[in-house]
């Protein structure tokens, strides 16, 4: 049967397995032939510079290669619909990666297609991502079991995401988001349990310092993600006592480290002192993007 990452969900019993093949291929070989001859579809509705570098590169390396659909180039754009689309591609392509406005419509494309699919982004959830933040986390603090992560800023589709990565692995999650922008509700119950039975806790608040405090990891976000363009100026001044600035990574653990998916906007969500200072790992993070990517693929696509 094939195997979808729709979720961070979708990995919650080999996630670790998944963060150690990315650490070893990491370390190893760039270039491992292992998917030759497999071609990977990418489905992108919105901007991307990591994700779909990191893809095509990820795939290229492992000998495989990548094919490339945006909205305006193929028939998506013009109303063909994914069930269809998900069929078609189903008998070119051994795996679609697809980066989509509404989650909905990527559970109707991996519903419909015979060959795994990997969100790489959607409304909800960023789960790719999260496998390079567990994997950054782990190199720089040699552990991801009790440590304490901060989400200061907007409840977003990667602080949902974080939200269940954290809780599969034990890390204590403390979210700091303003009323009317917190992570999503039925997400934070289910990984409430996980994080019980895995011993972490799980903490929203508004309260940035309260999350601050004590923090190994302080991560942010964009306050407007994609398609949220027409929320900017309100957002920018509700948002502004969530900036993450020397003020209050002061409440954090001395060797506390700086995490944001990119793209970052300074002055905005993070000051330049923070997100180019010493404690950021915002470039590492980036990378493992690379390596995550691999591993999920080599997880995924028969070979
Ligand atoms: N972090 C992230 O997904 O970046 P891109 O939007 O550039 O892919
Ligand atoms: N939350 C951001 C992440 C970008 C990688 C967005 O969805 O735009």
């Amino acid at each position: 049967m094939k195997r979808d990452i729709i979720s961070v969900f979708d990995m919650k019993d080999d996630l670790t397995d998944i963060l150690d093949l990315a650490a070893r291929l990491k370390a190893g070989e760039k270039y491992t032939p292992v998917l030759q001859g497999k071609t990977l579809a990418l489905i992108f509705e919105k901007s991307s510079t990591r994700t779909r570098t990191s893809f095509e590169v990820g795939i290229y390396q492992l000998g495989g290669h990548s094919v490339h659909l945006n909205q305006h180039e193929s028939q998506m754009g013009r109303g063909e619909t994914i069930e269809d689309t998900a069929q078609v591609l189903s008998r070119f392509a051994d795996c679609i990666a697809y980066r989509a406005f509404s989650h909905e419509d990527v559970c109707t494309l991996a519903a419909n297609a015979s060959i795994p699919i990997i969100n790489a982004l959607d409304d909800l959830e960023h789960p790719c991502q999260i496998v390079a933040d567990l994997l950054t986390i782990k190199e720089h603090k040699q552990r991801l079991q009790g440590l304490k992560l901060a989400y200061i800023g907007d409840g977003n589709n990667v602080c949902n995401s974080l939200i269940i990565g954290c809780a599969l692995m034990g890390i204590n999650f403390a979210a700091a988001c303003p009323e009317g922008y917190l992570p999503d509700a039925e997400i934070i119950a289910q990984a409430q349990q996980l994080a019980e039975k895995n011993g972490s806790t799980l903490q929203i608040t508004t309260d940035p310092v309260v999350a601050a405090t004590a923090a190994d990891i302080i991560y942010t976000d964009a306050w407007v993600s994609m398609g949220q363009e027409e929320q900017a100026a309100e957002k920018e001044q509700l948002f502004a006592p969530y900036q993450i600035n020397a003020e209050l990574v002061a409440h954090a653990q001395k060797d506390y480290i700086f995490m944001h998916c990119l793209p970052a906007h300074r002055g905005l969500e993070v000051t330049p002192e923070i997100i180019d200072g010493p404690h950021s790992v915002v470039f590492d993070e980036a990378e493992n993007r690379l390596h995550a990517q691999k591993a999920i693929m080599l997880t995924i696509i028969d070979h």
